[in-house]
């Protein structure tokens, strides 16, 4: 019925009002772009000039011939002809045109800020060109994992040669590169990690710092970091800040006036329907209209902008029964997600073609949004939210939550639709909130999180003076002492700001601080083999356990199990390693304790690479299945998320007193004996506060642990706390 209802509206939504629609939209991103592109740009070569044969330098040639093993290709004439059409796609390419002239602008500006549509080859090719016009060592950033790894598998498709070998990526956990490697892509924090071990960067000649308009902390701490090593090392370095056509202005005003370099695109009118009232459902409302584009409209891939992995799934469940339902009077629909913790092997299904006759539907999260380019995208789908990290100084409280996204990130998501014909996007939302209720643009990560981790990372690299760093936008001083008093409670700085020997291992580490301070902290309760393991548990996100609804209970009953003895989701999380190790990392144990193999393989390659940290930090190994030693070297990190139980199963923070749930997922959510105290690890604001992974504790343990950050009179049990206070004397602790 819904389906028909919204059939109905999308063909009663104003046709009329549609080309109006179109034009105000046109206006809007015309305005971005002029926003963007100025007269500073170097005059570009006219289109088809020249021809460059780029299949048959000996760069790719040689490679080509040799190990080539991403394909399936035999002998060298099937080879050939497949470098050939590789060849001929990367000369449809926008940039390609541009070639010529921008090597020559690379050669003659040190900061070139290179601006243009998504998919027209920036992070593709421009590392390509350089490296084939004699440029050293070229890195490329990405803010997303996802996004640094498919765009290094592509290129290297391209440039014919093995993942890891000439071009390689690096993310954290993960290094896939070797000393052949002239073409690296990495994510912004991984360049940041760079600093630390060689300050200027020798290896490379270029840097580019792409997808630079979304401003990641890191990007913009990158930028700040390779805006000095320009200084210093002169003309053995270039650096390129590429852009989406957002912004661009304000990089060019950074670095000095350097000039922009645009790269016009091609660009295919979008239709744009809006919903008529706000919707209550927007998951149930996407889903309706993806099987409503699929039933009524001509080919054509579609694209959904979800705002996280729990969200995708349930599209995915949800589109999968509902398909199930429409017998075989209907084409196929292909079900393809992204989001950054997918599997690599996985990701590449949304870049597969689709079937003649079939149709894909791409569910994703804002990676899609400019980092990577999915061809065959006709529809978009767009209910205008996303997840956003959100940070109050006051408290110093983090929490991820689902915000509306800026007008700037719907209007690239509409052009989505429109890179290879003329498209559609349906918003998910009225006409009225995109211009009266959405914010312009995006406000930069810096401006929304908490800067620790920066800070020990600055501090380390030897800046102190934080307030004057120059910053592209500089992060409110309240959030930076925040910072400083938050690291100073951790142990990582004394009382004059400096970093101190703690701090220096921290910061070694590519942890959260609170976690590298766990984690080093297991030393004195000799269990920092168990610590790791619990790190490296939490560092692949919330999709360890496996619950298919139709097996629910007996998947709970197998989760319920590996939380028997106590201590929490950690506990829970450790004790489940540890059987799946001793099962011989037997993939058939997964699946029966209902456990996500690919999930948990990936936290034993996260926990072998903490193995080798904690070597080089020199965290003395040593294992200890005592249940307080644990819980208490977790809390050495993570002191700071203490809360305590109050009427009614919430807790109630104990610094900056707020109430906050047990996240349903928690194996102590229902809990029939509530802990008194519990640790979070992480926040995630829904429908309320929720503690995500929570720890039990006892009050005490603070007193030891941070004694200098509790008082005993905090740490007071709350129904005695309710008691008439005796004047004069102070009450102690239980
Ligand atoms: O960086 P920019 O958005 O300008 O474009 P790009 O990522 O370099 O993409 C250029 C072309 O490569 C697009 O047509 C993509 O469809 C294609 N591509 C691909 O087929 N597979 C990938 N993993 C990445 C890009
Ligand atoms: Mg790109």
């Amino acid at each position: 019925k819904r389906l028909q209802v919204l059939t109905k509206r999308y063909k009663e939504d104003p046709s009329a009002a549609a080309g109006k629609l179109k034009t105000d939209q046109q206006e809007w991103e015309d305005h971005l772009i002029n926003k963007a592109i100025t007269s500073k740009t170097p005059k570009a070569a006219p289109p088809g000039e020249k021809s460059y044969d780029l299949l048959l330098d000996d760069f790719r040639k040689e490679d080509l011939l040799a190990g080539y093993d991403n394909r399936e290709a035999e002998s060298e004439d099937e080879l050939e002809i497949e470098a050939k059409s590789i060849a001929e796609e990367r000369r449809k390419l926008p940039v390609f045109p541009y070639r010529e002239e921008l090597i020559k602008a690379v050669h003659e500006y040190q900061v070139l800020v290179v601006v243009g549509e998504t998919g027209s080859g920036k992070t593709t090719q421009i590392p390509q060109y350089l490296i084939e016009e004699g440029f050293g060592g070229v890195c490329c950033t990405q803010p997303r994992r996802v996004a640094a790894m498919s765009v290094a598998a592509r290129v290297a498709t391209e440039v014919g040669c093995k993942l890891g070998s000439k071009v390689g990526y690096s993310i954290r956990f993960e290094d896939c590169t070797s000393d052949k490697t002239v073409i690296k892509y990495m994510t912004d924090g991984m360049l940041l990690r760079e600093f630390l071990s060689e300050p200027d960067l020798g290896q490379y000649h270029v840097i580019i710092i792409d997808e630079a308009h979304e401003r990641s902390l890191s990007t913009d701490i990158a930028m700040g970091l390779v805006k000095d090593i320009a200084r210093a090392r002169g003309d053995s370095i270039r650096i390129i800040i590429s852009s989406a056509t957002l912004n661009a202005e304000k990089f060019r005003d950074y670095f000095d006036d350097a000039p922009i370099f645009n790269i016009p695109g091609r660009r295919y009118p979008v239709d744009i329907y809006y919903t008529k009232a706000p919707e209550a459902d927007y998951l149930d409302a996407c889903c309706v209209s993806v099987l409503q584009i699929h039933a009524s409209q001509p080919p054509g891939d579609i694209l959904v902008f979800l705002t996280g992995q729990e969200e995708i799934e349930t599209a995915v469940e949800i589109l999968n029964q509902r398909t199930r339902g429409l017998g075989s009077k209907v084409q196929e629909l292909m079900i393809a997600p992204i989001y950054s913790t997918l599997p690599a092997d996985m990701q590449a299904k949304i870049f597969e073609p689709t079937p003649p006759g079939a149709r894909k539907v791409v569910l994703a999260t804002n990676i899609a949004e400019t980092s990577v380019t999915i061809p065959g995208i006709v529809y978009v789908i767009d209910p205008g939210f996303c997840k956003q990290k959100s940070y109050n100084p006051k408290t110093g409280m983090e929490s991820l939550i689902v915000v509306p996204v800026s007008r700037a990130g719907a209007v690239q998501r509409t052009g989505r639709a429109g890179r290879t014909q003329p498209g559609k996007c349906f918003r998910m939302f009225t006409k009225w909130s995109f211009y009266n209720e959405m914010e312009e643009d995006t406000i930069p990560e810096i401006l929304r999180t908490n800067l620790a981790q920066v800070v020990l990372l600055l501090k380390s690299l030897g800046i102190d003076d934080l307030i004057n760093f120059d910053f592209i936008d500089a992060p409110p001083s309240e959030v930076l002492i925040k910072s400083l008093e938050q690291l100073y409670a951790l142990g990582a700085l004394n009382d004059r700001g400096e970093l101190t020997k703690l701090g220096r291992r921290m910061a070694e580490l590519p942890l959260d601080p609170m976690m590298a301070k766990s984690l080093i902290g297991s030393e004195k309760y000799s269990c920092s083999e168990e610590v790791a393991t619990i790190c490296a548990m939490l560092s692949v996100n919330n999709s360890i356990f496996y619950r298919p609804k139709d097996k629910g209970v007996i998947a709970d009953a197998a989760r319920a199990a590996f939380a028997r003895g106590g201590g929490g989701d950690h506990m829970a999380l450790l004790n489940c390693y540890n059987q799946w190790r001793d099962s011989g990392f037997s993939t058939q144990w997964c699946y029966e304790n209902f456990v996500q193999a690919r999930s948990i393989k990936q936290a034993r390659d996260v926990r072998d690479q903490l193995d080798g940290l904690m070597d080089r930090v020199e965290v003395e190994k040593t294992s200890n299945l005592d249940g307080d030693a644990i819980c208490k070297a977790i809390a050495s990190g993570f002191f700071y998320n203490a809360t305590r139980l109050e009427k009614g199963g919430t807790y109630r923070t104990l610094k900056n007193p707020h109430t906050v749930h047990i996240h349903p997922s928690s194996c102590l959510f229902k809990s029939e004996k509530l802990p008194r105290w519990l640790i979070y690890h992480e926040l995630v604001f829904t429908t309320k506060e929720f503690m995500r992974q929570v720890i039990q504790i006892e009050s005490a343990w603070l007193l030891e642990i941070a004694p200098f950050y509790y008082q005993s009179k905090e740490l007071e049990d709350q129904t005695k706390a309710k008691l008439p206070k005796v004047v004069g004397k102070a009450s102690t602790t239980t």
